[in-house]
C-alpha cells in the first residue's frame, strides 16, 4: 500500500466535494491501485488545519457544508497559519490547489501556492486557470526542474477530461481546428433570454442559481473562455498563447431578438471558443458568441452540457461532451489526476 500525503487549498464548491470523494473511493482506490490518500493539511480563507497523522475528509467536508471554518477543525485548527503558510511548512506529496481563479490579484494565493509546493518537490494538480493562464510555461519548467508533474485536467470544461484527450489521445497528430464550449453560465443565460426572460433577470436568476460566479462579468464578458483557450492551447496545442492573443466578445449586450430569431431558424447560440491553425503553424485565437445548428455535435448541447472538437489530420474529429448536473465531475478531475500520477 502506497501512503500519499495530500494537502488541499481551498474548500468551496470543489475542495470540499474532493473531500467527500476521497471519503467515498477509500475503500477502492486502496483495492484497486494499492493507494491510500490521506489529507494532511487544508486551508480556506480564513486558516488552515494540519495533522501529520491525517485529518478526517468526511469531517473537513461537513465542516465547511455547515459554512464553518477549517481553522475550527478540533485540536488542529489554527487562524495564524494561512495557504502559503501551510505549502511552505507542512510535510506533503501532493497539493491540491482549489482556491479562486483572482486573476485581478496574479491568481494569488494559489500562483505562490504552486510555485512553493513545486520547489518542495510536490506533485501539483489544480483545477484553477488563474495560475496556468498567467504562467503556464514558468510553473511547467518549475516542475520539470524539480522532477514532479503538474496536473489541471479540471481548468478546462469542468470534469470533462478536454486537457487529458488533447495531451493524451492527440499525440502524433496536427490539431487543425479546435471548438469548445468551455462553461454552461454563459449558454444557460442566454437560452433564459431566448425564452423570454429580459437580461437583467436572467442574471439575476443565473447569480441565484449559482451558475454565474459573482457578479457574473468574467464569464459574461468571456474572460473565463478565453482562460480556458488559452490553457488548452497552451497544453493541447503547443501554442505558447496568452490572453492578450484572444479576439473577445462576451455575450453582454447581445440582441434578445437575435437570440430568439437564432431559435426559430432551429439554431442555438453557444459561447464558442476556437482555435484554427494557420500555415505558419501558429494559431488565431477567438471566442465570441456563435449560432449554432443541430447538425453540429456542440449545437446541441443541453444546459448542463459543454464540449470540445478536435479536428486533426490522421484522428478524425473527435468530439467529447459531459452532462454535469453537479459540481461532482469537476472536483472529481482533481482524483483523476491524482491517479494518473501515481496509478
Ligand atoms: N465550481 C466549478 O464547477 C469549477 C469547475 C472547474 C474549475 N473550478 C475552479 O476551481 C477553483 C475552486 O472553485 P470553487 O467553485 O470550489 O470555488 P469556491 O466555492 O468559491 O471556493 C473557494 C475556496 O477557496 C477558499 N479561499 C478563498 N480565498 C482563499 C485564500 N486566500 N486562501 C485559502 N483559501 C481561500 C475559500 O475559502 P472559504 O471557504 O473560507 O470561503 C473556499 O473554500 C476555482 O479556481 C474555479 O475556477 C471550479
Amino acid at each position: 500500500m502506497q501512503t500519499i500525503r495530500f494537502l488541499m487549498v481551498g474548500l468551496g464548491n470543489l475542495g470540499r466535494r474532493l473531500c467527500e470523494v476521497v471519503d467515498e473511493k477509500d475503500t477502492l482506490l486502496r483495492k484497486k491501485f494499492g493507494l491510500a490518500l490521506h489529507l494532511v493539511g487544508a486551508a480556506d480563507s480564513r486558516g488552515v488545519a494540519y495533522d501529520p497523522n491525517g485529518l478526517n475528509p468526511a469531517h473537513v467536508a461537513a465542516l465547511k457544508k455547515k459554512g464553518g471554518t477549517i481553522a475550527d477543525y478540533t485540536g488542529v485548527g489554527r487562524r495564524d497559519w494561512d495557504a502559503k503558510t501551510l505549502v511552505a511548512e507542512a510535510e506533503a506529496d501532493v497539493l491540491l490547489e482549489a482556491s479562486p481563479v483572482n486573476l485581478d490579484q496574479g491568481a494569488e494565493p494559489a500562483l505562490t501556492c504552486i510555485r512553493i509546493a513545486l520547489e518542495r518537490g510536490m506533485h501539483v494538480v489544480t483545477p484553477n486557470k488563474g495560475p496556468l493562464v498567467l504562467a503556464y510555461r514558468e510553473l511547467h519548467a518549475l516542475a520539470e526542474a524539480n522532477g514532479v508533474a503538474l496536473r489541471f485536467d479540471g481548468t478546462v470544461s469542468g470534469g470533462l477530461p478536454a486537457i487529458n484527450i488533447g495531451q493524451r489521445d492527440m499525440r502524433g497528430a496536427v490539431i487543425r481546428r479546435l471548438e469548445a464550449v468551455p462553461n454552461l453560465s454563459t449558454g444557460y443565460v442566454m437560452d433564459l433570454v431566448t425564452d423570454g426572460l429580459a437580461w437583467e433577470e436572467a442574471l439575476e436568476k443565473g447569480r441565484q442559481s449559482g451558475a454565474l460566479e459573482g457578479d457574473g462579468s468574467w464569464d459574461l464578458e468571456g474572460w473565463d473562455a478565453a482562460a480556458k483557450l488559452v490553457i488548452l492551447a497552451n497544453a493541447t496545442l503547443d501554442f505558447p498563447a496568452q490572453m492578450a492573443d484572444v479576439a473577445l466578445t462576451g455575450v453582454v449586450g447581445i440582441d434578445s431578438e437575435e437570440l430568439r430569431a437564432a431559435r426559430m431558424r432551429g439554431e442555438r447560440y453557444r459561447l464558442l471558443a476556437q482555435a484554427a491553425r494557420n500555415d505558419d503553424g501558429t494559431y488565431d485565437l477567438t471566442v465570441a458568441p456563435t449560432p449554432m445548428t443541430e447538425d453540429h455535435p456542440l449545437g446541441r448541447l443541453g444546459r448542463k452540457q459543454m464540449g470540445i472538437v478536435f479536428y486533426t489530420d490522421i484522428y478524425g474529429t473527435i468530439t467529447a461532451i459531459i452532462d454535469e448536473p453537479n459540481p461532482i465531475p469537476s472536483a472529481s478531475t482533481m482524483l483523476r489526476d491524482l491517479l494518473d500520477i501515481y496509478a
